[in-house]
């Protein structure tokens, strides 16, 4: 890769941090709950195979399920042993890659830290 490319790449992302921790829910202090910020996480990224009836031994659209399971949660999604996507982070790029960001990593990681709460259910 061409060198001021690589710079304008590095750059770009050190001003993606730094927003997402001045503006974004990855602000510390902020607290997530399971209804807001953790629900729809999980539902884009786990309930494929956490769900009743699927490959996955237990249901992660049951917020019971999950709350018991946050610390699990976290630790399995920093390790990216889960959601499961074989290759490494060094292979060519995917078209959709099942990898988690690392804010949304980090929301399970802060909500798992403040003991799971979880928040107001959505009025329906
Ligand atoms: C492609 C299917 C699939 C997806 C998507 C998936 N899982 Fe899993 N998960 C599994 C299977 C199968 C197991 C049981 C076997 C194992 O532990 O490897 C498992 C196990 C787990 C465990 C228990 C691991 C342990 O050893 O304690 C946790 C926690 C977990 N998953 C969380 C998640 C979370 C959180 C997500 C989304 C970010 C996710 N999984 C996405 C298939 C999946």
């Amino acid at each position: 890769m061409k060198k001021p490319l690589m710079y304008l790449l590095a750059t770009t992302s050190l001003l993606t941090l730094g927003v997402l921790n001045t503006f974004g829910q990855a602000q510390s202090g902020y607290i997530p709950t399971y209804y807001v910020d953790v629900q729809p996480i999980l539902e884009k990224n786990c309930v494929s195979c956490h769900v009743a009836g699927g490959i996955a031994p237990f249901a992660l659209d049951n917020p019971k399920e999950a709350v018991a399971r946050a610390n699990r949660i976290a630790e399995v999604t920093r390790e990216e042993y889960m959601p499961p996507f074989p290759p490494s982070r060094e292979s060519q790029p995917f078209l959709n890659e099942r990898r988690l960001g690392i804010a949304s990593k980090k929301v399970l990681e802060d909500w798992a830290k403040a003991k799971a709460p979880l928040g107001k259910p959505p009025r329906k």
